[in-house]
C-alpha cells in the first residue's frame, strides 16, 4: 500500500475536540508551525482556540481537515473511529491515521474486544489503503498537561505495520517530552490497549487517578553524539 505523506515534516490534523483531542493539540501547538484540528462543532473549536490563545492551530471542517493533512489522529472512541473511516473512506485512501483508542465498555470494567484482536487492528481493517498507526493509548489526558515525572518521560509506545507510516508518527512525536519508542506490529496493541485498563485500576487504587502513564525501565541510553 502506499502512503503519500513525504514531505519533510507532515502536516498534521487532530480529528476530535473532547479530552484527548482537546489535550493533544494543546501539547503539539507550540511544537509546530501547525496543527489542523477538527470536530462536529467548528464553532466550539474555535471558542476552545480563542481560550487557549494559541496561534498555530488551525479549526477546519472534518473533510478539509483530511484533505489538507498527511497524518491523522484520531481522538474519538473506538465505535466512533470505525464510523469516521466507514464515512471518509475515499479521502482517506493514502494517509496515514494515528489510532489512540482504547476499546474499554462504558463503565471501564473490560473490553469491548476480544484478546485475539485490537483497536488498532480492526481499524486498520476497516480503512485498507490507509496506513494505520497505534500512539498514545497509555496517556491518560491530564499528562499532557504535565508531562514530565520524577521517574522520568512517560513512553510514547508507536505500533505499525507500516515502517515508514511508523517512523513519520515517530518523528511527529519526536520533539515532544516524551520517550518515543518503537514498539513493533500493530498487533501488539492488544496487549498495550490492556495496560491501559490496568493502569486505570492501579492509579484508582493508589489515588493518583488520571495521572497516571507508562514508562519501560531499562532501557539502554541514547548514545551520545
Ligand atoms: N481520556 C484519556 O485519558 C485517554 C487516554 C488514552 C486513550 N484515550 C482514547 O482516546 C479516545 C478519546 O477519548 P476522550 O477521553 O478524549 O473522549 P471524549 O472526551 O469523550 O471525546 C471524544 C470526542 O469524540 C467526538 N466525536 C465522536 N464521534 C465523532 C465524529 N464522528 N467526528 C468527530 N468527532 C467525533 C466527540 O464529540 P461530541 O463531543 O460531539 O460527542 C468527543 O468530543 C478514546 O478512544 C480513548 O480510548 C483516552
Amino acid at each position: 500500500m502506499h502512503v503519500s505523506a513525504e514531505h519533510a515534516r507532515p502536516r498534521l490534523a487532530v480529528i476530535g475536540s473532547g479530552r484527548m483531542g482537546e489535550a493533544l493539540v494543546r501539547l503539539l501547538a507550540p511544537h509546530r508551525e501547525e496543527v489542523v484540528w477538527a470536530g462536529r462543532d467548528p464553532e466550539r473549536l474555535q471558542r476552545t482556540i480563542d481560550e487557549l490563545g494559541r496561534v498555530g492551530v488551525r479549526p477546519l471542517g472534518v473533510r478539509d481537515a483530511i484533505d489538507v493533512s498527511d497524518v491523522i489522529v484520531l481522538a474519538l472512541w473506538h465505535q466512533h473511529a470505525l464510523e469516521f473511516v466507514s464515512e471518509h473512506r475515499r479521502p482517506l485512501q493514502g494517509k496515514i491515521i494515528v489510532d489512540i483508542a482504547n476499546p474499554f465498555t462504558e463503565d471501564f470494567t473490560d473490553f469491548t474486544l476480544p484478546e485475539t484482536t485490537s483497536a488498532a487492528e480492526e481499524l486498520a481493517e476497516a480503512v485498507p489503503g490507509a496506513a494505520v498507526v497505534g500512539a498514545l493509548k497509555n496517556t491518560f489526558w491530564v499528562v499532557f498537561d504535565d508531562p514530565q515525572f520524577p521517574e522520568g518521560e512517560s513512553d510514547i509506545l508507536v505500533t505499525g505495520d507500516d515502517q515508514h507510516a511508523k517512523e513519520r508518527v515517530m518523528s511527529v512525536f519526536s520533539n515532544l517530552p516524551f520517550r518515543v519508542l518503537d514498539a513493533g506490529r500493530l498487533r501488539n496493541n492488544r496487549t498495550i490497549e490492556r495496560m491501559t485498563l490496568l493502569s486505570r485500576e492501579i492509579a484508582i487504587r493508589y489515588d493518583h487517578y488520571p495521572r497516571t502513564t507508562w514508562r519501560l525501565l531499562g532501557q539502554a541510553p541514547a548514545p551520545v553524539a
